[in-house]
């Protein structure tokens, strides 16, 4: 961790496309952590701002309204308040949730274009890029698919191919169409401002040098990207929809200015300094949102899930740096992806779980804290119910909830539901106050270090100390044997439900808010934007006793509901009927029948027996596997895109069926030299085909 200390922090979450709304994957991902440190930080009584938004713009965007049949606008018109409000409703505590299409947004992104413009920052290329003649529109990004050049996946996207992971450009595609209308696409010549994101490498290995304490997935992945050598990024886009490119920049640039946009990946991120803009006007202080950005005493902190790692650590430096008088991302810890139950989540197989939904049947601190305590912060993680039922029933009722309860219903039965006084306290009670006073520092750190999981852990090990201390010290058997010391334990005990209060408020604001009424314990400092600025009992002060002697308590209730297996099945079933549903398609479960072809076309395909003498995967691709294929009559070399589905050392010796008169083909810098046949299911397992012959034996 580095050493600078900071004055104030601003804290983002990437903020999310408005083509959908929000699942269960986001929140694990950019949503839950950063909430959770937000609200930590503001209970320690640091000065913090937390800003996230919609992100509006983009192809994600316009694909989506493609296939509704209505425009961007209806699109963003409608998700931004579903997004905004079931953040709303799981206490996602952002001092401002905006958008990018509004006034500021624009306003915001054009200044830094045109800045970095003035300063030269930009390349200017004109090239020839693929065009849809028949929707009369440039196929960026997603809006073409085609063949991927290093796998050899069919369908791929122009921006990336989703198979191998390899991130491409659409010129690279072999085969490409449009997504639009399908149509073969023509190359027309277009310009574009690219940001030559190489000549900032230096800068960028030295500023990412500088903070080792980085999570390691994180680093690993900027480690790859700088390996590779960063390459230059176009920022413009002919799409019909995005923050314009200001008109002066390219008159002055000799560009038509008419149809371009900014890229989507360049405007998002300005959208957390937008959306910053936009708090402090609503503060009724419009130039104070400089302080978080451009004084050298904040720290800024993105929290981000996997895949966005590049923009947000490359990228997005390089344009801060590049404009000059901000501050750089001080962190970016981002999370890896959160599966269900063991399977990939899927919105279009309809195997999600999604937030607005969720909350139709659960309180929402069930999901803050299933979610915080399988955060996927090291690698994957796994969302199941049965864990979600376990975690709110043996882990929020059986210890949180059960401990709370016992200590007030005592003091309420015993002591008139008072706080009885600390008379003469045994060891055991002085332990546990110092246990207690521990706690406050040693979670504290955990969050501090971005470590939430580990936080929620040990938050819920003040409650199982509190267990503990209750029933080892008996109560129920003092309170006639031993009146002073009973009163003693219910004192302790209350002590540690009052911390309990404020500690566990990051993961369980609903619940600690409960608490607290039920202990009448107020004057706590808020963990989240518009509580009383004169409370100054927080974080730190929790580890001391927050309850004077004969304080009145509040009424106890039941601080969580067991979650019945009723209620787990129904949700199993939805989830399966979700993907049963999608595996029962009738319409074409298998790609439509091909055209019917002359034997004279069949027969121009070379196939031979072969057997698979070596395999290894291919480093840095996660698909492609490198296999030596006996032909009988030669040695072959053939790569093949499979390299998540067999294990190499399970390929040698097998029997197969090879393309012997394929046009080798480069991949990875590697020739493939042929391919193998396989089978693809429609769950796109792979299957090698294989027969009985000799190796080179013709197969007709
Ligand atoms: O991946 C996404 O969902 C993007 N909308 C994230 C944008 S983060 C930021 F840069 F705004
Ligand atoms: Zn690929």
């Amino acid at each position: 961790m580095s050493e600078k200390t900071f004055k104030r922090i601003l804290v983002t979450s990437a903020l999310p496309y408005a083509n959908g709304p929000i699942h269960i994957g986001h929140l694990a991902g950019a949503y839950i952590p950063a909430d959770l440190y937000c609200r930590y930080q503001r209970l320690k009584g640091r000065d913090l701002v937390y800003v996230c938004g919609s992100d509006e713009f983009g192809v994600a965007i316009v694909m989506k309204a493609l296939k509704e049949g209505v425009t961007p606008q209806e699109i963003v018109d409608k998700y931004h308040p579903i997004i905004r409000d079931s953040f709303e409703a799981i206490g996602m505590s952002f001092d401002h949730y905006g958008r990018t299409t509004t006034p500021t947004h624009e306003d915001t992104s054009q200044d830094f274009f045109r800045r970095l413009a003035s300063k030269d920052v930009f390349n200017l290329k004109t090239d020839e890029q693929l065009y849809d003649a028949e929707a009369g529109v440039f196929l960026a990004d997603r809006f073409v698919r085609g063949t991927c050049p290093v796998c050899g996946y069919e369908d791929a996207y122009g921006d990336q191919c989703e198979n191998c992971g390899t991130s491409l450009s659409p010129a690279e595609l072999i085969n490409p169409r449009s997504a639009l209308t399908d149509a073969t696409p023509e190359l027309r010549e277009t310009t574009h401002w690219y940001i030559p994101l190489g000549d900032w490498q230096p800068k960028l290995e030295a500023y990412i040098g500088s903070h080792p304490e980085w999570k390691p997935n994180v680093l690993g992945q900027i480690g790859a990207w700088f390996k590779d050598g960063l390459r230059d990024r176009a920022i413009t886009r002919d799409v019909p929809w995005g923050v314009p490119v200001p008109r002066d920049v390219a008159e002055a640039a000799g560009v038509e200015a008419e149809g371009k946009v900014i890229y989507v990946w360049f405007d998002a991120p300005i959208g957390y300094v937008s959306a910053t803009r936009e708090w402090a006007a609503a503060q009724g202080d419009p130039e104070r949102w400089r302080l978080y950005w451009q004084d050298d005493e904040s720290m800024l902190i993105h929290f981000i899930g996997k895949d966005n790692i590049v923009f947000h650590t490359l990228m997005f430096p390089a344009m801060l740096m590049a404009y000059g008088d901000y501050v750089v991302p001080e962190n970016v810890p981002a999370n890896e992806f959160l599966n269900i139950e063991g399977k990939k989540l899927s919105t279009s197989r309809g195997w999600a779980v999604w937030l607005h939904e969720h909350l139709e049947d659960f309180p929402p601190d069930l999901l803050r804290y299933a979610l915080a305590a399988t955060l996927p912060e090291t690698k994957d993680a796994d969302f199941s119910w049965k864990d979600f039922q376990t975690r709110a029933n043996s882990e929020l009722a059986d210890i949180l909830g059960n401990f709370v309860h016992r200590a007030l219903t005592f003091a309420a039965r015993e002591f008139d539901g008072q706080v009885p006084p600390l008379v003469n306290p045994g060891d055991f009670d002085r332990e546990t106050l110092a246990k207690l006073a521990e706690f406050p520092a040693r979670i504290g750190q955990s969050y501090e270090r971005f470590r939430i999981r580990e936080a929620v852990f040990e938050t819920m090990n003040l409650a199982r100390l509190g267990n503990k201390y209750f029933n080892d010290s008996e109560p129920w058997k003092t309170r006639k044997t031993d009146r002073e010391a009973c009163a003693n334990t219910i004192h302790v005990s209350l002590q540690l439900c009052a911390a309990l209060s404020v500690l566990m408020e990051p993961v369980l604001p609903f619940s600690a808010a409960k608490l607290r009424a039920m202990l009448g314990l107020d004057g706590i400092r808020a963990s989240a934007p518009g509580g009383d600025p004169g409370a100054t009992t927080g974080w730190d002060e929790a580890g001391q006793p927050l309850l004077q002697e004969n304080h009145a308590l509040g009424n106890p209730e039941i601080l969580f509901r067991k979650v019945e297996d009723d209620a787990i099945d129904a949700q199993i079933a939805k989830l399966s009927a979700a993907d049963a549903a999608e595996e029962a398609e009738p319409e074409t479960p298998y790609e439509p029948k091909k055209d019917f072809i002359e034997y004279d076309d069949f027969a121009r395909l070379d196939l031979r027996m072969g057997t698979v003498t070596a395999a290894e995967r291919v480093p840095k691709s996660k698909k492609l596997l490198r296999l030596e294929v006996d032909l009988g009559f030669e040695q072959r070399q053939i790569l093949a895109g499979a390299a998540q589905h067999f294990d190499p050392a399970d390929l040698v010796g097998r029997r197969v069926i090879a393309v012997a008169n394929l046009k080798p083909r480069k991949m990875m810098g590697l020739e493939s030299q042929g391919m193998l046949l396989m089978s693809e299911d429609r769950d796109g397992r792979l299957t090698l085909l294989s027969a009985e012959g000799e190796n080179g034996a013709v197969v007709r």
